[in-house]
């Protein structure tokens, strides 16, 4: 008789991670408000949770809109789920909530800083409705809520 095939758990698409304009400055850039932490130490942190919560996570950063369309493009096939903060454009680009919603995949959106505490021009994400919750002002470890959140989802 033939040996019971060995019964593997299919393979898990990695969370993406993706970061918007500006955020590879984190560390340098305005550390009263977003902090000392650099993009690879959230990074770091990112991968450490996933770790813990059994997930795999993908990171991508670029300044360019065009770029984190593209990204967010691939991530409909390549990627179970999106953490994303889209730095200044999620308060100018329907092209990025256009991209989201076309994905079809749970995203989170994250943001460093409280948002709704700032400037009045940040007090409005274009890219809110495509995501399932909105996470602000708590800082790299609004990064972790989120992919704990989905860990959660996707265990659904
Ligand atoms: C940010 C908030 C945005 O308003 C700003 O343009 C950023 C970072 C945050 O993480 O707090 O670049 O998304």
């Amino acid at each position: 008789m033939a040996a019971k095939a060995a019964r593997r758990p299919p393979a898990k698409k990695p969370v993406l991670v993706l970061n918007g304009p500006n955020l590879n400055m984190l560390g340098k850039r305005q550390p009263e408000i977003y902090g000392r932490e650099t993009l690879p130490d959230v990074e770091k942190a990112c991968r450490a949770e996933a770790t813990r919560l059994g997930i795999a996570v993908e990171f991508a950063q670029s300044n360019h809109e065009g770029a984190l369309v593209d990204r967010i493009q691939a991530a409909r096939e390549k990627n179970a789920g999106i953490v994303i903060n889209a730095g200044a454009y999620t308060h100018t680009s329907v092209a990025l909530l256009d991209a989201l919603n076309a994905a079809e995949l749970p995203v989170v959106e994250v943001h460093l800083s409280n948002i709704y505490k700032r400037e009045s021009f940040r007090h409005h994400s274009y890219i809110s409705p495509a995501a399932v919750g909105v996470i602000a002002g708590l800082g790299s470890q609004g990064y972790l809520l989120a992919l704990q959140a989905l860990a959660r989802l996707l265990a659904r």
